[in-house]
């Protein structure tokens, strides 16, 4: 039996690091100048209450300037409304994924669950014209300052539209951004809307719904917007008579089977149409495209919602097991309004991500995540190189390491579509510090490395800006 070693020193409460300037082990490409931004909890601790829940963690921002030369390192937390009350009263905020609200707060809750919702943005990063954000389920973006990691606000937008939860997981196609609002009420409905300027939003379509799904983000086609809404749900009523958190109201519900609902884009003549398929779990969309006549979704799958509950701290931080996701791809027939399960990777594969300036809306063929061994492996602790086109994998493992996701970031000039690096953040489980990682992205060959003086939280997303130099 392997022994495993230890993940949970990613669990732990980190503290601010001012900029450290720190050498190259390797030989960095010349052309990977720029920043990696990544984003994820980085303090659960909030005075008089602990948060019990992963998602909960107050937002920490990192930022690695890449040249050459070598690598500065900081991060800094969010200065949130909920940062702020846990610095200043030692308590939480407001109601969070899966924090106890107190009764003074759920008399908010009770006009719409999210309107004084957490606004902690510890999920995702996006630029947005010349705006760094940080994003959350709710559609209150913090913008930042990719120098500084300073926070400069949240956005207030200046629409029309209600209310709700959100995804953190936005498709940007050309100037248009693309997302949803989930707006609970007697008529529950997913906005869907598109954004070209940071304040405004233009609804295009509405998706009604008897109960609302849980839903982390979605996919982009060439004429649709794919909406899956798992069996994982609650009724909205229920959200204003339960005082329970967010996500405890939440019920698997695997006879209600899960709902793909397409939407056309903008401008697009498809129509709307809502397909049953069997019950599955999902947080991630990877890649959807039209070939053909046909639909072809791409999502990261899990039999059921247990993974929500297995993600708690209590369990993290004892390095209990997770399950680990598959990527699987259904086929759509629009005109036949059919769908099926096309396969599903024999690879446990998450945190995904794609030459997605190149290939998001078309056919692709190479996806990179963290990935696992399904009978050894307690968390993800290795990265992979999945060939879509066949289920071939390539595999970087170094045992006792577990990397976060992993950013491919294409060579200028590149034609092939794998031909860049990956970036990813991996803890040293027995050392207890964390590295920035380069990996050749066409044989996941490890190119070079930074050895970072702390542990770096496990997060979930980043981004990588060329454009942002060390102004050293
Ligand atoms: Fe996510």
């Amino acid at each position: 039996m392997t022994r495993q070693a230890s993940y949970s020193s990613g669990y732990r409460d980190a503290d601010e690091t001012d900029v450290v300037s720190l050498t190259w082990d390797g030989h960095p490409p010349e052309w990977l100048e720029g920043s990696l931004f990544r984003n994820g909890p980085g303090r659960y601790d909030r005075g008089r209450v602990e948060v019990s829940h992963w998602f909960d963690g107050l937002a920490m921002l990192h930022g690695f300037h890449l040249s050459p030369k070598g690598v500065q390192y900081h991060s800094r937390f969010v200065r949130s409304h909920d940062f702020r009350v846990s610095e200043q009263e030692g308590t939480i905020a407001s109601p969070g994924f899966a924090c106890d609200p107190c009764r003074s707060i759920f008399r908010k809750v009770a006009s719409a669950f999210l309107v004084d919702a957490t606004d902690n943005p510890n999920v995702s990063l996006v630029k947005q014209g010349d705006r760094f954000l940080a994003l959350t389920e709710l559609p209150i973006p913090m913008m930042f300052d990719p120098e500084t990691l300073r926070s400069r606000g949240p956005v207030v937008y200046n629409d029309s539209l209600p209310p709700g939860s959100t995804t953190a997981h936005p498709h940007q196609d050309g100037k248009a951004l693309y997302n949803q609002v989930l707006h609970y009420s007697g008529l529950t409905s997913y906005r869907l809307y598109t954004q070209e300027n940071l304040k405004e939003r233009q609804e295009f379509a509405r998706i009604k719904v008897k109960e609302a799904s849980y839903v982390h983000s979605f996919g982009l086609s060439e004429d649709y917007v794919i909406l899956t809404c798992c069996p994982f749900q609650v009724a909205p009523l229920k959200l204003l008579v339960r005082n329970k958190p967010f996500i405890h109201n939440f019920e698997w519900k695997p006879r209600h089977g899960t709902r793909f609902h397409l939407a056309p884009r903008p401008g697009k003549k498809a129509k709307q149409l809502t397909l049953n398929t069997e019950p599955f779990f999902c947080f991630h969309h990877v890649n959807s495209f039209q070939q053909n006549g046909k639909l072809y979704v791409d999502l990261i799958c899990y039999p059921d919602a247990d993974i929500i509950h297995q993600l708690s701290l209590e369990r993290l931080r004892n390095d209990r097991a997770i399950d680990f996701g598959k990527l699987r791809r259904y086929e759509i027939d629009p005109q036949e309004e059919t769908i099926k399960r096309l396969w599903e990777s024999a690879h446990c594969i998450e945190l995904t991500r794609f030459h997605y300036t190149r290939c998001n809306t078309r056919p692709y063929r190479f996806l990179y995540g963290v990935s696992a061994d399904e009978n050894e492996s307690v968390f993800y602790d290795r990265i992979k190189k999945l060939d879509v086109s066949n289920d071939s994998a390539l595999t970087w493992y170094q045992p006792g390491n577990f990397p976060g996701e992993p950013i491919f970031v294409a060579r200028p000039g590149s034609t092939e579509e794998d031909d860049g690096v990956l970036l990813s953040v991996v803890l040293n489980g027995e050392k207890e510090t964390s590295f920035l990682l380069v990996l050749n992205a066409h044989d996941l060959r490890e190119i070079a490395r930074v050895n970072l003086p702390v542990a770096v939280p496990h997060g979930f997303h980043g981004l990588f800006h060329r454009e942002f130099k060390d102004t050293e």
